[in-house]
């Protein structure tokens, strides 16, 4: 594999001294991309652009085409799991993701068992090989899951949901099943990562999108510890180099000393959370990514320019700070406002980092 041209991403990771502050945005590629939507009608639906692999690796180039972005995040989705488990994963226009066969019933729970990722997952390992090549060393891949959680929360609710009322009264009332469920989740990750990682991820994310919808207490048993559990099972190494795990909660925000006791090597941020303080709480353990509101990307740029400024002064001097959004971006998001925001990470962190004074 060709040497990393760039892997100040790698680097803040590790909490290690970079130049400038990295960036990177959670659905880089995506419909706020007129070459993405011209990409997606070529392969018929999005999940048979996910399965074309020369197409897949073409969406997750498109953004580095247009910015010096710090790192690429293979194109995939993190509902490719519960499909590969069988439940039938389809997108309903204009609703967002469904499943033929939702998780309703004991008997249909019970009988979930971990797919054999290296058949019904090998698009995807597929296109991580394919997106290495052709990236050809410029910026790292980032592999990623959803967290086992927020994977059964589609999987029971059968959809997205505004209440999640599904699982949390099977969480309430029949804890054992979503155990069941969690558990089975949990092992389908750390296989699916892995294999990631062997086809040439260089970092992987979870997504836990979620977690922040449950309670005190419930986050750190029904999340959380499948998350650990996921962690404890990754390869953190490979081709000679550390595989960094960031963990993204959203809503997490209180909950952030537990979450870098999980073992991941960076916590994910929204955008409620204050930096300087999620910094003093756990900046001495893990990185942090995030935290700027996707929606200030709507307001003109110089309002951007000045929101990053407050953030990387928030951050203030020295090491470990990934830049990023503290979630997707919206398809609604004029593409030259990312210009704005990715140069303006690079231009005015530049001062924060000993190696450019
Ligand atoms: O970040 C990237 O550029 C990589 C690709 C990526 C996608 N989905 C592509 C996608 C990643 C990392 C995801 C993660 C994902 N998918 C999450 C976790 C992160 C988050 O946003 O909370 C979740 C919850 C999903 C499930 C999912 N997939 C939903 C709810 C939707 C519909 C809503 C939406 O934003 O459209 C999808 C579809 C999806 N996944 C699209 C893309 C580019 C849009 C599909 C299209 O082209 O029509």
């Amino acid at each position: 594999m060709s040497q990393l041209q760039n892997d100040t991403f790698l680097r803040a990771l590790c909490r290690e001294p970079v130049p400038y502050t990295p960036v990177w945005l959670m659905r880089q590629a995506g419909r706020y991309l007129p070459e993405y939507c011209a990409t997606r009608k070529v392969a018929g639906s999005f999940l048979q652009l996910c399965k074309n692999t020369e197409l897949a690796t073409e969406v997750t180039l498109q953004p580095l085409e247009r910015y010096p972005l710090d790192a690429a995040i293979l194109f995939s989705d993190i509902l490719t799991v519960p499909d590969a488990m069988g439940l039938g994963l389809y997108f309903a226009e204009g609703e967002g993701p469904k499943f033929e066969r939702p998780l309703r019933d004991e008997r249909d729970i019970l009988a979930l068992t971990v797919p054999d990722v290296g058949t019904e997952l090998r698009y995807v390992t597929d296109a991580v090989s394919s997106i290495r090549k052709a990236l050809n060393g410029r910026v790292p891949l980032i592999g990623f899951s959803g967290s086992p959680f927020t994977l059964a929360c589609y999987m029971i609710e059968g959809a997205g949901s505004a209440t999640f009322s599904r699982v949390k009264t099977m969480l309430y009332d029949r804890p054992d099943l979503l155990h069941h469920i969690l558990d089975v989740n949990a092992r389908t990750v750390i296989d699916y990562l892995n294999a990631q990682i062997e086809a040439g991820a260089q970092a992987v994310q979870i997504f836990d999108t979620w977690g922040g919808a449950l309670a005190y207490g419930k986050y750190q048993e029904f999340s959380l510890n499948y998350m650990k559990q996921v962690i404890a099972g990754l390869k953190r190494e490979h081709d000679g180099r550390k595989v960094p795990v960031i963990v993204f909660t959203k809503g997490g925000g209180l909950w952030l000393e537990d979450i870098a006791n999980s073992g991941c090597d960076a916590v994910g941020l929204d955008w409620t959370v204050d930096l300087a303080d999620a910094r003093r709480r756990i900046g001495d353990k893990v990185a942090l990514q995030g935290n700027f509101d996707p929606n200030a990307l709507f307001a003109n740029p110089a309002a951007i320019e000045s929101e990053v400024d407050r953030l990387l002064a928030s951050f203030g001097e020295g090491e470990g700070h990934v830049f990023n959004l503290g979630h997707g971006i919206s398809q609604f998001t004029n593409p030259d406002h990312v210009t704005t925001l990715v140069d303006s990470v690079h231009n005015l962190s530049q001062k924060y980092h000993q190696i450019h004074k």
